[in-house]
């Protein structure tokens, strides 16, 4: 065993003291000369500092010595907190024999950060432990991009080498049995508190590996705080909620990071908690608060490529469930087929998203995913399909200041002709900009007041509440009469 914590007496954990260099290094001598630093190691303000090139020749000397010492198999073995414990005092004796003089911040800083790289993500870990952070975007050893309140902005954080990147890609995605390598060099998985991961490798990845990942938010969003944030208006929130209550099916549209997986997570809100709910995810995202849920995840093929099972299995499968509602997290492929018949077929309520830009984008959307998957059906009928099985589309973009807004809550009506025909409920207008970018703008109803779902709603006992709902989002011209449908 190794370290005193476990009572051993010998042998020392430092094995080779004489091996190591007494004098100081330079780099040592010149951290010598740099002023301490506040001690603000908090992991917030840790990777906000710009550390120095002999931060790191010191902590590559450090860490080297660390890993000649100690038995990183038995470390595995221990209680995280202890393991910490462990290479703390390791670390500390390190810095003593070679004569390293460090401030107290310094030395807690470096503490800190060797432990993050021998027990968990390394120079992500203050990055991690942020929860104002959307997503972290790794390009490289060199490179990180956070995106905080909408804006993205890179960061100091950076990794000694691509290796020692792909080695931290490689301790996330094998958490979820997966491996990544030049062999397979595309992965998804899931870091333990939730967050969603992707990595890409070399030689896919030009200039080293390329780690993204969509942080887990701890405190999920719900429909009333997006309505704080100015995501929707109070009357918008009133009608999302009835459409869920009402059992509406609902397709939200958005682009890449929009917020469609956290507006389809606060539509689940309204769904009564004695309705059998079927999740189908390609990475685990949703979290339904109501008790009778059944989560399902799909799965990528094994090395041997084999054992893959795709979204549109998943959906197949559920059918079999005897689900009440079926949300699927993002319709991509022919699942689409399978989703809309299931919308047809008495799983009212069923609820998706899918990437597109605006609403008649994702009609066209739905019906190329159809065509894609080789259904051989014409385009007016797989139109019907969609016309006969989708009621609700709710747009969201991620403005240009970041800020992310419901665009449109629009109503699939039917077809004319062999158009498809769709009425805007309520909208979003961008009316400007103030003096710090921030864009101004304002949700109005379209002056629809008997919308197509009015009788669901009636059927349901909401219609008042929408009726008041619709009125009240109503904005007037000046000649006192509500704004119509300015995007028909
Ligand atoms: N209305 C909102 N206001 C502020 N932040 C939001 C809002 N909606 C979502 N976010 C944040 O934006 C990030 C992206 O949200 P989300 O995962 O819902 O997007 P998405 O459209 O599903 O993305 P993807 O296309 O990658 O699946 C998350 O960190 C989330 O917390
Ligand atoms: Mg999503």
């Amino acid at each position: 065993m190794f370290g005193k914590r476990t009572g051993d007496t010998a042998p020392r954990r430092v094995q080779k003291p004489a091996a190591l260099p007494a004098a100081p290094t330079a780099a040592a001598s010149e951290m010598r000369q740099t002023p301490p630093k506040p001690p603000s190691y908090a992991a917030q303000a840790a990777e906000q500092r710009r550390h120095s090139e002999e931060y790191y020749d010191v902590k590559t000397t450090v860490f080297n010595a660390l890993i000649d010492t100690i038995d990183l198999t038995q470390l595995a073995k221990l209680e995280i907190a202890s393991a910490r414990e462990e290479i703390r005092d390791i670390v500390s004796e390190i810095i003593q024999i070679k004569n390293v003089v460090m401030s107290i911040a310094e030395q807690e800083e470096l503490l800190e950060d060797i432990c993050n790289d021998v027990l968990g993500y390394g120079p992500l870990e203050p990055l991690l432990a942020r929860d104002d952070i959307a997503d972290i975007m790794v390009n490289g050893a060199n490179l990180t991009y956070i995106e905080v309140a909408g804006k993205v902005q890179p960061t100091n954080v950076r990794f000694a080498d691509n290796l020692q990147l792909m080695n931290i890609c490689q301790r996330i995605v094998s958490q979820v049995g997966r491996r990544v390598d030049e062999s397979s060099p595309i992965c998804d998985a899931r870091l333990p508190d939730g967050s969603r991961v992707n990595v890409i490798a070399p030689p896919l990845a030009i200039d080293g590996p390329a780690l993204t990942i969509r942080k887990f938010k701890r405190d999920r969003l719900n429909l009333a705080q997006l309505s704080k944030m100015g995501t929707i208006t109070p009357e918008g929130k009133t009608i999302l909620e009835i459409i869920g209550r009402v059992r509406c099916n609902v397709l939200i549209s958005g682009g890449t990071g929009s917020g469609k997986t956290t507006l389809l997570n606060c539509l689940t809100g309204s769904i009564a908690h004695d309705e059998r709910i079927i999740t189908c995810e390609d990475s685990a995202e949703l979290q339904l608060q109501q008790p009778h849920v059944v989560r399902l995840e799909t799965r990528p093929p094994n090395l041997e490529g084999e054992g893959e099972i795709k979204m549109r299995d998943l959906v197949r499968n559920c059918l079999r469930m005897r689900p009440e509602r079926i949300i699927v997290g993002e319709v991509r492929g022919p699942e689409a087929f399978d989703l809309l018949q299931a919308m047809n077929t008495g799983h009212d309520g069923s609820m998706g998203t899918l990437h597109s830009n605006s609403p008649r984008e994702a009609i066209s959307r739905l019906e190329s995913m159809i065509m894609m998957g080789g259904f051989q059906l014409p385009v007016r009928t797989i139109r019907e399909m969609i016309t006969g099985s989708v009621d609700i589309i709710v747009q969201v973009a991620r403005l240009r200041d970041g800020s992310r807004k419901v665009t449109h809550i629009t109503e699939v009506l039917g077809m004319e002709g062999d158009v498809v025909t769709l009425q805007n409920i309520l909208v979003y207008d961008i009316t400007g900009e103030d003096a710090n970018g921030r864009i101004l703008g304002r949700h109005r109803s379209t002056g629809i007041a008997r919308p197509r779902f009015w009788e669901r709603a009636q059927y349901f006992g909401e219609e008042g509440k929408l009726a008041e709902a619709l009125a009240s989002a109503e904005v007037l011209d000046e000649s006192g009469s509500p704004l119509g449908d300015l995007n028909a």
